[in-house]
């Protein structure tokens, strides 16, 4: 949209993020391919209806904060196994070193999950198009499993992760696999990612819990055919990885640092296009261990130094919910200053000077949906989102943080939808949250 200035200058995970259209970025199940100094980011597009394959999309970026959206990579097929009633999801990007061709690898699959494999797409330009190839092969025969990986070791092999541990070696065009490398070892065990630190490669995943979140965890291995050790969680016990599922590790290599960037996505079934949202904290590697031991709600990195530090949105720019007014609807007041209501279409808004407004809320396993519109001083909806307010456990973070504005006067409305968010797996159990609840707890204004 024209009146986003586009300048983030931090990466803010647990909140949607916008494009340099002014459209919710959508790519999950994410991985991130550097060439020159822009970052690709490849990942799942999704809508609000259905698990249905919607396409790859690819943006890019130089700063990490501020996405372009650059094409829809690989779009839905006419026919064949990703059209619209298949499933397409993780897609994973490398440049074939041998060929200098990129290729895309994924999980296609029914919908429901039934026939799943690992297939290809292949481009001459990293931004696509794509072209879908079918199975990728190993003795002909397609690899017949779901949550996968790449891996891109030192010396240019390409390997494929898949849930469970197994790691195929690609062949020099990175069109087929030559190898297994390493034979399944855990039970469950998705969304796998390897990175590698040193001599040493540590392999990250999820217990299976279809799009609920877990607490991931990893092992270690100087060799990738192992033998794998594990070694823990990534975050601390209890919290499901603060709330995310694993998709990716991206080291940066600075001038003075390294550091790795945990990717995980926060899912939300059916909304996944809107409020699915983004977990990528810094990842601390010491030795054998690897930790998120703090959520860094808000943080930057310098790509060039490879500095990080956290950001803390300014105190005094916030407002406590408890002490506003313009609630329409029933709304209750709560501890931590919350203000909360499953009334559906119950609202709020709040009017400031600013160039961001957002705010903070409770979410709870009672959480549901919350509608956001954004109007400038002329009274046109500049901005429109949707916020997931559940978590297994009570926790209060940002939930909504508009693109950097042009300076006016802006009124944020925040709405109780009605509607939560919900995931029944191919066994039939039902799972998400409880309630339609939204609690927010303090607005803020930069
Ligand atoms: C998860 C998996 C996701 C998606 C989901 C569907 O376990 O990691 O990629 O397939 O299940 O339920």
């Amino acid at each position: 949209m024209s009146s986003t200035a586009q300048k983030q200058n931090a990466i803010y995970s647990g909140v949607p993020w916008y494009d340099d259209q002014g459209n919710i970025v959508s790519a999950h199940g994410a991985n991130i391919v550097k060439e020159k100094d822009r970052y690709y980011l490849f990942g799942e597009r999704h809508t609000d209806t259905s698990n249905a394959f919607a396409g790859f999309n690819c943006y890019s970026s130089i700063d990490l904060y501020n996405w372009k959206f650059e094409s829809i990579a690989l779009p839905v097929q006419a026919t064949g196994k990703l059209d619209r009633n298949g499933v397409g999801e993780r897609p994973k990007v490398m440049q074939c070193p041998a060929t200098g061709e990129y290729i895309m690898y994924m999980h296609a699959d029914t919908m429901g999950y039934i026939i799943p494999y690992v297939g290809y797409a292949v481009a001459e330009k990293i931004t696509g198009p794509y072209i879908f190839q079918g199975p990728l092969l190993l003795n002909g025969k397609p690899v017949k499993k779901w949550d996968m990986g790449t891996f891109q070791d030192e010396d240019g092999t390409g390997y494929i992760l898949l849930h469970g541990g197994d790691i195929y070696k690609l062949s020099n065009d990175y069109k087929s696999i030559s190898e297994q490398t390493c034979k399944a070892f855990e039970k469950g065990f998705e969304s796998p990612a390897i990175f590698k630190k040193d001599s040493l490669y540590y392999f990250l995943g999820s217990d299976l819990t279809g799009w609920e979140r877990n607490d991931n965890y990893y092992f270690t291995a100087t060799s990738l055919n192992g033998p794998w050790t594990k070694r823990g969680l990534i975050a601390p016990p209890g919290t499901l990885t603060w709330n995310s599922q694993t998709t990716f590790v991206l080291p940066i290599k600075g001038s003075e640092e390294t550091h790795y960037i945990f990717m995980g996505d926060r899912w939300s079934f059916p909304k996944q296009a809107s409020a699915a949202t983004y977990i990528w904290q810094p990842l601390t590697v010491k030795g054998y261990d690897i930790a998120i031991p703090e959520y860094e709600g808000a943080w930057s990195i310098d790509l060039s130094t490879g500095r990080i530090s956290s950001q803390k949105i300014k105190p005094g720019k916030l407002i406590a919910a408890d002490k506003l007014n313009g609630y329409l609807g029933n709304w209750v007041q709560g501890a931590l200053s919350t203000m909360s209501s499953d009334e559906k279409n119950a609202s709020f808004s709040f009017t400031a000077k600013a160039t961001q407004i957002g705010f903070y809320g409770l979410a709870r396993p009672d959480g549901g949906y919350a509608g956001i519109t954004i109007k400038n001083s002329k009274g046109e909806i500049i901005l429109t989102g949707t916020v997931d307010m559940y978590a297994k456990y009570q926790m209060v973070g940002l939930k909504y943080l508009s693109p950097v504005l042009k300076k006016d006067t802006y009124t944020i409305t925040i709405t109780v939808l009605g509607e939560r968010w919900y995931w029944k797996n191919k066994k039939g159990d039902l799972s998400g949250s409880k309630g339609d609840m939204v609690s927010i707890a303090r607005i803020v204004m930069i």
